[in-house]
């Protein structure tokens, strides 16, 4: 790559930094699912994950590479500690990807220095030009990341990157990892580093940063400003904490307002040449994606894909959209992939159709899991007149998307009103085929619901969120229920969809022990490295 390219590289890292959300572990045919998603999408990188951090990330990080890491595709990369034998595992993982890269990061700011990793400047700056050079012996494309730069000193910070870039990095990373500085501190930090790392030329200037004070989006632009040339961002802005900066948020900007970013790539304004290789009609569909795969849901005024994002709700803005929608309107609602789509599905629709309008949503089911989400369509069809493309994406969600299936529900009824108690009778299937039935009264039904679940499962757990969203509107709609429950100081989520709400909270919760008992049976068998 170009060291100063005449467009933005956008590195995802939503498979490693975003899946440190609390509750968005992901299965390695997930982050496949997603990884495919991302190289449709047009990202320049994928961080797949950290390779060394357990034997589940490691076959993620290689199936990626394996799978979507083809000459015409992303490159691949992995994250590394600057420690020979994460960077080892990385290029080991990394192996059948056409373009690989090794990111490699230290703590580089005195608090770090001081109180986590316990080293002196001068043994971090040594570390960090070893371990880049280590990195190097295997591949020639290396990203080197001074954590927690936005609180380093910035002459030390100086000499570590002339080191790293002196030891082969290509690429060097600017974190802002506790997402502490103002935009223009970030973008006078990218400046000093342009002005002041002798050997700057020969490295891309990349940034990455958390959304702590709702700032990274607006620090990554003015890093933009000041030369920065690569970011690291997530789908839907999730992430460690509060975050990661949002693609979507600085794809459109970019895309929106390319006029004001023109003169900063050389261009002259008027240039209608693209900012960023993203495609960005396939961002909806990726965002709805990672939100299902996640089960973290993307709050309806979030900016470009909250479901409010393109909703007029003032008499005053609807009558300027309805006579000019530029009034209100800074970007078409399709430019990013939201169809108005006219055929609405229904009973009557057969399994040609509905096959057809799953590839047009972008899902290619193997035919199994068509005839498992066709029956599930005929269900709800016969409830409901329309199903939308919305009640489509719950129904494959639900049906086909699902943690590895130890405990099943075969039956749940459940009795409430104001006059009698909430009791629940719940039979689950076990994973050794066994049927067993109970009983709990609760304080509202799904408290009774919850309560008969456990007595049959048995896996202690607090519940810390419950959320329930109607798919679309109408009294007849499904209902998709979240719930993330903490076990042992780690979150898991669940989401189910169902025109009852009783049996998708059934569902949802035994999904999210199904996903606690399924990393019981593994995390036995490593123990992951500590990010
Ligand atoms: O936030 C951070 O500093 C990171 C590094 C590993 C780049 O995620
Ligand atoms: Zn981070």
């Amino acid at each position: 790559m170009n060291n100063s390219p005449d467009r933005i590289i956008i590195f995802d890292t939503t498979l490693r930094d975003g899946e440190q959300s609390p509750g968005a572990t992901l299965n390695v045919a997930e982050k496949l699912e997603i990884a495919r998603a991302l190289a449709r999408l047009g990202v320049d990188v994928i961080e797949a994950g950290f390779a060394y951090a357990s034997p589940g990330d490691f076959e993620a990080v290689q199936k990626v590479a394996q799978t979507v890491g083809t000459e015409n595709g992303p490159v691949i990369c992995s994250l590394a500690r600057a420690i020979k034998t994460d960077i080892k595992a990385a290029a080991e993982a990394l192996k059948p990807a056409a373009k690989a890269r090794i990111h490699t990061f230290i703590s580089t700011s005195d608090i770090h220095l001081q109180y986590q990793l316990k080293k002196s400047r001068s043994e971090v700056l040594a570390i960090a030009e070893e371990m880049v050079a280590y990195a190097k012996s295997f591949m020639d494309d290396v990203e080197f990341s001074p954590m927690d730069a936005g609180r380093t000193d910035s002459e030390y910070l100086y000499q570590v990157l002339e080191a790293a870039i002196a030891a082969g990095a290509t690429t060097i990373n600017i974190p802002d990892t506790v997402g502490y500085t103002t935009p223009k501190e970030f973008g006078a930090l990218i400046k000093g580093i342009k002005e002041n790392v002798p050997n700057i030329d020969k490295a891309i200037i990349s940034v990455h940063g958390h959304n702590d004070l709702g700032l990274a989006v607006a620090s990554f632009l003015e890093a933009i400003e000041n030369g920065a040339r690569q970011l690291e961002c997530t789908i839907n802005g999730i992430g460690e904490r509060a975050g990661n900066a949002a693609l979507e948020e600085l794809v459109m900007a970019l895309h929106v307002r390319r006029q004001y970013f023109n003169p900063f790539f050389g261009k002259a304004t008027e240039s209608t040449e693209p900012l960023t290789n993203i495609d960005t009609r396939q961002i909806y569909k990726t965002s709805r994606l990672v939100s299902n795969l996640t089960g973290i849901m993307v709050q309806p005024n979030k900016a470009i894909v909250g479901s409010n994002a393109f909703a007029h709700e003032s008499g005053i803005h609807q009558d300027g959209v309805l006579k000019n929608k530029l009034t209100y309107e800074i970007m078409d609602a399709q430019s990013i992939g939201l169809t108005d789509n006219q055929i609405i599905l229904g009973k009557h629709s057969g399994r040609n159709a509905f096959r057809t309008r799953l590839k047009e949503l972008g899902y290619e089911l193997s035919e199994s899991d068509l005839n498992k989400a066709f029956v599930r369509f005929k269900e709800v069809a016969d409830k409901k007149k329309a199903v939308s493309d919305r009640d489509i994406e719950a129904i494959v969600n639900d049906e086909i998307r699902q943690p590895p299936e130890l405990f099943r529900l075969e039956l749940i009824q459940v009795s409430c009103g104001d006059l009698s108690r909430p009791t629940a009778t719940v039979t689950i299937r076990t994973p050794e085929g066994e049927e067993s039935t109970d009983v709990a009264i609760g304080t509202g039904p799904v408290d009774a619901i919850c309560k008969a679940i456990d007595r049959v499962i048995g896996v202690p757990n607090e519940l810390i969120e419950l959320s329930m969203q109607s798919v679309t509107a109408g009294i007849d709609a499904m209902a998709e229920v979240t719930i993330r429950l903490r076990h042992q100081d780690k979150i898991y989520s669940g989401r189910a969809a169902n025109t009852d709400i009783v049996v998708a909270s059934a569902r949802a919760y035994i999904k999210a022990l199904n996903r606690i008992c399924a990393d019981l049976q593994t995390t036995a068998q490593a123990e992951p490295a500590a990010l």
